[in-house]
């Protein structure tokens, strides 16, 4: 029977669901039912912490090298993070050009195809390598679920899941201080974590990057919620959401890979105008990688299943230079090319309330929504 080997690996931020579609990356290749209609025998090595494992691995090494097989992949699918390890390295960084050891490297491990799971920066490097004319199958992930060609990545839904955990118990302590709690979430440039969790957990405000915030209108609408008689509020914040004239808060100068800076410090930026610009009593929080971390949801087991066995089917038909998507409710393929695209964003037109900083209350009719705002003013 003919053989082929199959180089899965996770690049980027980890999140939960990574670990699923490996698992069903190595059962859909290895299944023994399925082998005997294929007529090939697929092999599958797990290539640890992302290209950077493509760099450095020789063949025979075990430093970045794992052979994966069925029982050592069974209960992947429970776990958070990769069992495989993630890394930001860029093999086309332009201050450090490794792509040729990553095609010498493939070649000497003898990989037939590579399985490259990620968002923007990993499938962006998976696009330049097929585009050399290396056999690759893309699987979207990213919690910020902004990658173009495909509305769901991994990781998104136990992201909203821990916000809106976590908001829940901030609930209480709120509560009984009367504070105002500002939660920073994730989201570099879409604000996707923030608005769909700020709806999920009821946070009285979101601010998003897409959409550039006024902190007079934030004291406003603390103000009218003072006078409706609440005795706390919940504000969520995108790490990329930046008041009206500024540009985004950094936590640092130092880039990676990518060419990417840390973001982070909105919350507390947003938290101290209201507490020493309007003197209301607040705190702030960062959720941070909690939101990366634990086990995946039930949505992201079926969809890391279903992306991975979609991914195997591509491999199958030597379909490549493609990425599983989920567009429109239904598992598909769409270009490689399309992460190079402009990365999705929350639209502002249908999706987020302008006026009261906060997803739409009308999902149906947005003109009449418009007027009756123009109207309140
Ligand atoms: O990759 C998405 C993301 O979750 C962004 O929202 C965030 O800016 C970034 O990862 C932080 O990643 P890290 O601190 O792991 O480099």
């Amino acid at each position: 029977m003919k053989k082929s080997r199959i180089g899965v690996l996770t690049g980027g931020g980890d999140c939960a669901g990574l670990n699923p579609a490996i698992k069903w990356v190595v059962k859909t290749a290895l299944d023994e039912r399925l082998q005997g209609v294929r007529g090939v025998s697929y092999q599958v090595l797990g290539i640890r912490d992302g290209w950077k494992g493509l760099i450095y691995a020789e063949p025979g090494s075990k430093d970045y090298i794992q052979h994966l097989d069925e029982e050592m992949v069974r209960t992947w699918d429970r776990y958070g993070g990769t069992s495989l390890g993630t890394s930001r390295t860029n093999p086309y960084d332009p201050k450090n050009d490794q792509s040729k050891r990553v095609l010498q490297n493939i070649d000497n491990l003898g990989l037939d195809v590579v399985v490259a799971i990620g968002g923007e920066d990993t499938l962006g490097v998976a696009y330049k390598l097929s585009q050399t004319g290396i056999n690759v199958v893309g699987i979207p992930k990213t919690i910020d679920k902004d990658l173009p060609g495909t509305d769901y990545t991994l990781g998104y839904d136990t992201a909203l899941n821990v916000i809106t955990e976590e908001v829940d118990r901030l609930r209480s302590t709120a509560g009984s201080h009367k504070r105002i709690f500002v939660v920073e979430t994730m989201g570099r440039h879409a604000g996707f974590l923030a608005l769909e969790g700020g709806e999920s957990c009821g946070a009285y405000i979101i601010l998003i990057p897409e959409y550039d915030f006024s902190m007079e209108r934030v004291s406003e609408l603390l103000l009218d919620r003072k006078r409706m008689g609440s005795r706390y509020s919940i504000i969520m914040v995108a790490e990329g959401a930046k008041p009206e004239g500024s540009s985004e808060v950094v936590a640092g100068d130092e880039v990676d890979g990518f060419g990417h800076k840390a973001l982070g410090g909105i919350g507390e930026f947003v938290a101290k105008e209201i507490r020493e610009g309007r003197g209301m009593d607040t705190r702030s929080i960062v959720l941070s990688h909690l939101q990366r971390g634990g086990a995946p949801s039930a949505f992201d087991r079926r969809m890391g299943r279903y992306f991975g066995i979609a991914a195997v089917d591509l491999v199958v038909e030597r379909n490549f230079g493609k990425l599983v998507s989920l567009t429109n409710g239904k598992i598909t393929a769409v270009p490689l090319e399309t992460v190079m695209e402009k990365p999705r964003s929350v639209d502002i037109n249908t999706e987020y309330d302008t006026d009261r900083y906060n997803g739409r209350r009308t999902i149906l009719n947005h003109v009449a929504e418009k007027q009756h705002a123009r109207s309140l003013r």
